[in-house]
C-alpha cells in the first residue's frame, strides 16, 4: 500500500491553547527552525515576487531569520497584506514592475536609504504560463521573458554596482527544472527564460566572484503553490509522483534553500544551480 502523501512530511506534534496535541502546519515548523538560530540577523534582503505562492512564505521565513525586506510585486493589494503579516522590522513594501530597470535601481536606492545598506537580493518574480509552440504569441513570449529573465537582469543590474564596492553580498536568482532540462508540459518560452536566468547567474558570478559578491541560481522542482496547480488538469499526486520523494515541494523548502544562500553559510558558494526537486525525475 502506498503512504499518502501528506504524511511522508515530517511529523512532530505540538499542544494547542487548549493543551490539545496537534499538528504545527509546515510553516511553523520552518519558522520555529529558523527564528530559534536567525542566520540572517541584521541583513537588509530584497525580495520580488514576493506577493507569489513561494514569495510570501519566503518572505515569512527570512524575517524569522532576522532579516529586514524590500518586498516587491506588481501586484500592490497582495503585498500590503503580506506586509501587515510580517513581524520584526516594518519591510519597506515596494508595488513595482520589476522588469523596468529604472523602477529597480530606484527601489534599491530607496531600501539603502531606509536601511543603510544592501545584503542581498532574491530574484523570485515569475510567470507559468504554459502552452505549445503554436501558441506562443509574440505578446506572451515577452510577457515570460520579461516575468522571469528581464526581472532577474534588471535586479542584477541594479544592485550589483553597489554590492561590488561594498565588497559583499548574495544574490539568488529562480531558475527552474524546466531551464535545466526543457520543460515537459509543453513551455519551451518558459524554459528558455529559466535556461538564459543560469546563464545569467553562471556569467555574473564570474564578473562579481572576484569582489566577494555571490551570485546563485535555486531550480525548484513542481512546489505546490495555486499557480503551478492552477495551469495544470493533472492531480497533485500525480505531478508530485515524478519526484524520487514521491510528493510536490513546498514553498517552505525553497525559503530555507533561500536562507542558506543568503546566509554566512554558503561563504564559499557561487555560480551554483541549488536543485530543490526532491530528486525529480525527468
Ligand atoms: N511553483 C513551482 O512549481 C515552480 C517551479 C519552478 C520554478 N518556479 C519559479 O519560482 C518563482 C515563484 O513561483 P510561484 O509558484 O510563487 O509563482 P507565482 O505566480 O505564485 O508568483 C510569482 C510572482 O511574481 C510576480 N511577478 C511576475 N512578474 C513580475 C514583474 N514584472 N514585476 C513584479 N512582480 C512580478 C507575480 O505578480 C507573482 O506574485 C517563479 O520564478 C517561478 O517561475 C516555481
Amino acid at each position: 500500500m502506498t503512504t499518502p502523501m501528506a504524511n511522508r512530511y515530517p511529523q512532530p506534534r505540538t499542544a494547542d491553547q487548549n493543551g490539545q496535541s496537534r499538528q504545527p502546519s509546515f510553516l511553523e515548523q520552518t519558522l520555529d527552525l529558523v527564528s530559534g538560530q536567525p542566520l540572517l540577523r541584521g541583513k537588509v534582503i530584497i525580495l520580488t515576487g514576493a506577493a507569489g505562492g513561494i514569495g510570501r512564505v519566503t518572505a515569512q521565513v527570512l524575517v524569522a531569520a532576522g532579516a529586514s525586506l524590500t518586498i516587491v510585486d506588481r501586484e500592490g493589494p497582495a503585498l500590503r497584506d503580506l506586509a501587515e503579516l510580517l513581524i520584526g522590522d516594518e519591510p519597506l513594501t515596494e508595488p513595482a514592475d520589476a522588469s523596468d530597470s529604472a523602477a529597480f535601481r530606484a527601489l534599491t536606492d530607496r531600501t539603502i536609504r531606509r536601511f543603510g545598506t544592501l545584503h542581498g537580493l532574491i530574484n523570485c518574480a515569475g510567470l507559468w504560463d504554459p502552452r505549445p509552440l503554436e501558441d506562443i504569441t509574440p505578446e506572451a513570449w515577452v510577457n515570460t521573458i520579461n516575468a522571469s529573465l528581464q526581472t532577474a537582469f534588471a535586479g542584477c543590474q541594479a544592485v550589483l554596482p553597489g554590492m561590488v564596492e561594498r565588497g559583499s553580498g548574495s544574490i539568488v536568482n529562480f531558475a527552474s527544472t524546466a531551464g535545466e532540462y526543457g520543460s515537459i508540459r509543453p513551455a519551451a518560452h518558459y524554459a528558455a527564460a529559466k535556461a538564459g536566468v543560469i546563464g545569467l547567474t553562471k556569467s555574473l558570478a564570474r564578473e562579481a566572484g572576484p569582489s566577494g559578491v555571490r551570485v546563485n541560481a535555486i531550480s525548484p522542482g513542481p512546489i505546490d503553490t495555486a499557480a503551478l496547480l492552477a495551469s495544470t488538469s493533472q492531480a497533485q499526486d500525480s505531478i508530485g509522483a515524478r519526484t524520487l520523494l514521491g510528493r510536490l515541494g513546498r514553498p517552505e523548502e525553497i525559503a530555507a534553500a533561500c536562507v542558506f544562500l543568503l546566509s554566512d553559510l554558503s561563504s564559499f558558494v557561487t555560480g551554483h544551480v541549488l536543485r530543490v526537486n526532491g530528486g525529480a525525475l525527468l
